[in-house]
């Protein structure tokens, strides 16, 4: 992400934050203990809802230089006591396999390049009876003019927004990669714009 607009980032969604994401956030990470990978941790807007358990072993994976150093910042300010902070993309996460109890996207399976190779990574770092917690905004149902919108201003978007797809298929993707879902909540995210609404966030395991 260009450093203006990792700058802006917390400005720019704090609307939205305050209108859905944070008690998403929360709802979605109200359980999770022992060894937890967020992955696109950006900022670090999750940062706070992790329960400050004893046994949370948090490692946040941001590829980005400019939403890193934010996330430092956070993670230094924070009270959390077990954090590790990676470099590493979703494509090649830096972990042996089976190590994970949780792994948790939040708004990134849209902008990583390569969606179905980071769902397979995910598969490979989750242990297996693990959970796979997601929260993504997503294309529109098919056959809308939101849908068509999406595909018309893709490629400008792509571009402004960090790789961010407006019309990534991700619970196909999710599904064919062979995952399980077992919860999933489909919700508009309010206070953002139109084309970025639809989203989906929910629990998807390995069997
Ligand atoms: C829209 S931001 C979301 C940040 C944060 N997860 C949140 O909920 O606020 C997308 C994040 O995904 C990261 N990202 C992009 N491509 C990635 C990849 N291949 N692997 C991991 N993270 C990636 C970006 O650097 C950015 O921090």
């Amino acid at each position: 992400m260009l450093s203006l607009g990792a700058l802006l980032y917390d400005k720019i969604m704090k609307p939205t934050e305050q209108a859905c994401l944070i008690e998403w956030r929360a709802d979605l990470l109200k359980g999770v203990d022992g060894k937890v990978l967020e992955i696109g941790a950006g900022t670090g807007a999750s940062l706070a809802l992790y329960p400050n358990n004893s046994s949370l072993e948090l490692y946040l994976a941001e590829p980005d230089h400019n939403m890193r150093s934010q996330l430092a910042e956070k993670v230094n300010a924070s009270n959390l006591s077990n954090v590790a902070i990676l470099a590493c993309p979703s494509e090649a996460i830096e972990s042996e396999d089976n190590f994970y109890d949780h792994v948790f996207v939040s708004l990134v399976c849209c902008s990583v390049n390569d969606v179905e190779a980071s769902l397979q990574e995910i598969k490979r770092v989750m242990k297996p009876g693990g959970r796979f917690i997601f929260l993504e905004h997503v294309a529109a149902e098919e056959g809308t003019k939101r849908r068509k919108w999406q595909g018309r201003v893709n490629f400008l978007w792509r571009k402004l927004a960090g790789n961010c797809h407006l019309n990534r298929e991700t619970e196909k993707h999710i599904k064919q990669a062979g995952f399980i879902i077992t919860e999933i909540k489909r919700e508009s995210m309010r206070k953002s714009m139109p084309l970025v609404r639809p989203t989906i966030r929910g629990i998807a395991r390995l069997s």
